[in-house]
């Protein structure tokens, strides 16, 4: 695996693999790389003949009171992982190369509407950052083909918006969340948690999977399903920013009648800001 720092050696790099009609998969990241991202990569390198896994800590998508200088950077580990799983090229860019001109100066690009609700509603500005880095690197790259986690269930589906209304050609793949052997779901961010805190997290999968069951069971009164779970995270002892139902094809709060939904779920625990979802057919 190669380690490349700049977008012309990334370019130039790609190019010859391009030439020769070689299919090649991205895999975006920031970096503090889990079994999660692991998977990512390892599924690129089934579906794929070149993968490209990048690294970038993307300051555009950190609001000013959030954890962009504490987030975790290991850039040793993460090459080593990378190399096991079947990268090709890591692309792990420093700030200036993102953004030359600075953040200021950065043209965005912004989906409308998706990006203002539930984690957008909590963290302004959070999705712009995420598509504008997204649309750069996918400009940067070419891929055939980008690979997200489930777990950033509104980000995939605001990424999938926005290649679809920007006609970029890249087809979006998502996998499925990975989870800890109690369920919490992989993320970077776990690593923040103290030990009482890592012992009490599991309430938000738990959470989830009780509303499914309220839901499979026949209760369809939505509003009153999403409080009766703020609840339960609050006795479990996390803090709810928001837990909603809504629809999978649009994300809007889900209706008596709508089938195919998705609870979608951040709460704190102490300083520690964690997602999750679950998706649910509705048949009764
Ligand atoms: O999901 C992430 O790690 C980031 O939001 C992404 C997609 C790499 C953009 O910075």
């Amino acid at each position: 695996m190669q380690t490349l720092h700049t977008i012309a050696e990334l370019r130039s790099a790609l190019s010859a693999h391009r030439k020769s009609g070689k299919k090649i998969a991205l895999v975006p990241t920031m970096g503090n790389l889990h079994r999660g991202h692991i998977k990512l990569v390892e599924i690129a390198a089934t579906e794929a003949d070149i993968v490209v896994a990048s690294i970038f800590v993307n300051p555009l998508q950190f609001g000013p009171n959030e954890d962009l200088d504490s987030y975790p950077r290991t850039l040793l580990e993460d090459q080593s992982k990378l190399q096991a799983a079947g990268c090709d090229y890591l692309f792990a860019p420093n700030n200036n190369e993102i953004y030359p001109e600075g953040r200021d100066q950065q043209t965005l690009v912004e989906v409308p509407m998706l990006s203002d609700l539930y984690c957008g509603t909590t963290r302004p500005g959070h999705f712009c950052g995420v598509t504008t880095v997204v649309c750069k690197l996918f400009n940067i790259c070419q891929p055939d083909l980008a690979i997200f986690g489930e777990k950033d269930y509104q980000q995939l589906r605001i990424i999938r918006k926005m290649v679809s209304d920007l006609c970029i050609p890249v087809e979006i793949r998502s996998v499925a969340t990975v989870r800890a052997e109690d369920g919490l779901a992989l993320s970077s961010r776990n690593g923040y948690l103290s030990d009482d805190e890592r012992a009490v997290a599991p309430a938000l999968q738990h959470t989830l999977r009780q509303t499914c069951l309220a839901i499979n069971q026949g209760n369809h009164d939505f509003r009153d399903l999403e409080a009766q779970a703020e609840n339960q995270l609050s006795a479990a002892g996390l803090t709810p920013d928001y837990v909603r139902i809504v629809r999978r094809s649009d994300l809007l709060p889900a209706q008596r009648g709508d089938k195919s939904l998705v609870i979608l779920t951040a709460a704190y625990l102490g300083v520690t800001r964690l997602i999750d979802n679950c998706e649910i057919d509705c048949n009764s």
